[in-house]
């Protein structure tokens, strides 16, 4: 049985006062959720260590948005891996679309970070996602599975067992066009079956979860789905009670 997960990508956003007003909001709600849903946020780096001090308990598991691939060095402005675990963060965000198009991140590089985040003993949130052209192309499938197969070749179908996967259209996030329940549980099912054939044990128990414009009008319908054990939520994330709302349909 894969436990349901959420988990919430803050982006650039935020003050200090409000991320750690909004992480205070989201606790004293989340004793509504059960224990059978796991939830997170991914703050800026900026904020980590503000939150890991103010928050009263680890029911919401913290996590990074990225991180650099070496563990220390002459890196001017990145932060390592080893440097986010000191902090007890839970996972880190790699192969976000916005990390891959905006700046450039290659398939080799993403694969770097999420070995990285693996020594370091967090779990990386990997994500994948085809963009609109490449859909109406009809080469979704080609496309997540490219992705995918970069990651299985440099760090081992093994390393899967302690990660989660996560499927976002590029052309779904922050448009506010969701995948229909049906084409977003076409490309996780799909997802698992690559890997079940190296591993069918490994594909049973990965978490793969859905983001793009997952709202709580929209989520009860997408974790319904077989294959979708969860959300990556990025600005239904920002308010409290909308992203409560969308761990109850996990729930
Ligand atoms: P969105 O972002 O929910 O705002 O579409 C999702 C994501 O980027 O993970």
């Amino acid at each position: 049985m894969r436990r349901k997960l959420i988990v919430g990508n803050w982006k650039m956003h935020g003050s200090q006062q409000q991320v750690r007003q909004l992480l205070q909001d989201m606790e004293s709600k989340a004793g509504e959720l059960s224990e059978d849903v796991e939830i997170g946020v991914c703050p800026t780096y900026v904020h980590i260590a503000d939150l890991v001090a103010a928050r009263s308990s680890d029911r919401i598991m913290l996590g990074a948005q990225n991180v650099h691939a070496e563990p220390e060095g002459a890196f001017t402005g990145e932060v390592s891996a080893p440097m986010l675990a000191d902090y007890g963060l839970h996972f880190v965000i790699v192969g976000h679309s916005e990390r891959r198009e905006i700046f450039g991140e290659s398939d080799q590089l993403i694969s770097e970070k999420f070995i990285a985040v693996q020594k370091s003993k967090m779990v990386p949130i990997l994500c994948v996602g085809e963009t609109l052209l490449q859909r109406e192309a009809g080469e979704t499938e080609e496309v997540v599975l490219r992705q995918l197969d970069v990651v299985i070749d440099a760090a081992g179908i093994e390393a899967f067992a302690d990660s989660v996967l996560a499927y976002e259209p590029v052309w779904a996030i922050g448009t506010g066009k969701t995948a229909s329940p049906e084409q977003a549980q076409q490309v996780h099912k799909v997802l698992r079956e690559h890997l079940a054939k190296q591993s069918p044990d490994i594909a049973g128990a990965v978490r793969i979860l859905y983001g793009g414009s997952v709202k709580s009008a929209n989520s009860d319908e997408l974790f319904a789905q077989a294959d979708i054990d969860g959300g990556l939520v990025g600005g239904a994330s920002l308010q409290a009670e909308e992203f409560i709302s969308i761990c109850k349909s996990a729930d």
